[in-house]
């Protein structure tokens, strides 16, 4: 009796560990796979990726509040915040829901204009833009470093069913390839940086960067046409010094990057050199893109260059074509 009774729990012990075993290499088996096309294999995975795994347990995942985000008049999806107790100012306007932000209703009317146009999204933060573009049913390139958003990001992707357009890139951009600690600067999680401003302290996150050239790996297919966002606190001109092969790859007619780092640099030749590689490049600067009085003249000629805080940047070839009202 006993000793069947030990052949019974052994065969069930036996069978435990298969069971474990099997589970265990399915979630190594997408790890990689899911951390990029995020396309969801399993019920369990679809809530809770294994990748999120490493970084945040599933009690925690769950407890990731997220909250409706209009992304047009009567189009919205799920954006995912930080606890309002960690002072983010931008989970704080979005939890309100009321907010239409500016940037943003430039953003639908840039790929309105243009049903081709797909989004690079580099400093994605909570995703306000990738998301919008995505529920657009444009495709989406994001790149944002900081693990805690980046998980938040991924649970608003998955909520709102928008894996098969958004590819995620967990990585900070620089014009080397190095490990490097990312730093915090005041609470808000939109000021995160790498390169260690007065104000920062180190978070326990140390990550390898990766050049624009290098996001040429991560293009989805049929990726040929795309609007870019870029504001990534201060690297923006580093990261364009190592563009060529990415830009030669994809067509970005319209950039739109945080110019306010740079308003004190304009005399020096780190802006010159950026603005000539763009000009080389076809791409002609505006301030804003209300009319022909928005385009900007020669940098040390023009001191708008003094007061802007978001350049835009437009091909030659594309102005004529979808914006001709800024001619
Ligand atoms: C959204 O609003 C537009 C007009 O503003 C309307 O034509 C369209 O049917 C609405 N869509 C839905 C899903 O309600
Ligand atoms: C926010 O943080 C506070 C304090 O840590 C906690 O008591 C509360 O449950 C959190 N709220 C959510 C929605 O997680
Ligand atoms: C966040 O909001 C607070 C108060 O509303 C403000 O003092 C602070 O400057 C804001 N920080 C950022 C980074 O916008
Ligand atoms: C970054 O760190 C990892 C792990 O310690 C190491 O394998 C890698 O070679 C480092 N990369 C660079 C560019 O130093
Ligand atoms: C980009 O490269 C050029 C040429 O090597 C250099 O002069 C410029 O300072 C670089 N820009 C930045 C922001 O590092």
């Amino acid at each position: 009796m006993a000793r069947k009774y030990n052949i019974q729990v052994a065969f069930i012990a036996i069978i435990v560990v298969v069971l474990l075993y099997f589970k265990q290499t399915k979630i190594k088996g997408f790890l990689i796979k899911n951390l990029y096309s995020g396309t969801p294999k399993t019920a369990r995975t679809q809530r809770f990726p294994a990748i999120i795994s490493n970084l945040v347990s599933e009690k925690e995942w769950e407890k990731i509040s997220c909250v409706p985000f209009k992304v047009d008049r009567n189009i919205s999806t799920p954006i995912c915040i930080y606890n309002l107790t960690e002072g983010d100012n931008l989970s704080k306007v979005l939890s309100r829901g009321t907010v239409w932000q500016p940037h943003l209703i430039k953003t639908i009317q840039i790929l309105k204009r243009d049903p081709e146009l797909q989004l690079i999204d580099l400093g994605a933060n909570l995703g306000t833009w990738t998301l919008s573009a995505a529920r657009l049913g444009r495709k989406v390139l994001a790149a944002e470093m900081f693990p805690p958003t980046v998980i938040r990001l991924r649970k608003s992707i998955q909520l709102g069913n928008l894996q098969d357009l958004v590819t995620l890139v967990p990585k900070p951009l620089s014009d080397t390839r190095e490990n490097v600690t990312i730093y915090l600067c005041r609470k808000s999680k939109m000021a995160i940086n790498i390169l260690m401003r007065k104000c920062s302290s180190p978070s326990p996150y140390v990550a390898s960067t990766i050049t624009m050239d290098d996001l040429t790996a991560y293009l989805p297919n049929g990726f040929t046409k795309a609007f870019m966002k870029i504001d990534i606190e201060g690297m923006e001109l580093r990261v364009f010094n190592r563009s060529d092969h990415f830009l030669k790859t994809v067509d970005v007619p319209v950039i739109l990057m945080e110019w306010r780092f740079y308003i004190r640099a304009t005399l020096e030749p780190k802006c010159s050199y950026f603005i000539s590689f763009m000009s080389r490049m076809d791409y002609i600067p505006f301030r804003h893109l209300a009319g022909p009085a928005g385009k900007l003249g020669p940098l040390l000629e023009d001191t708008h260059w003094l007061h802007i805080t978001d350049l835009y940047l437009i091909k030659k070839t594309y102005l004529k074509s979808n914006f001709a009202h800024l001619q």
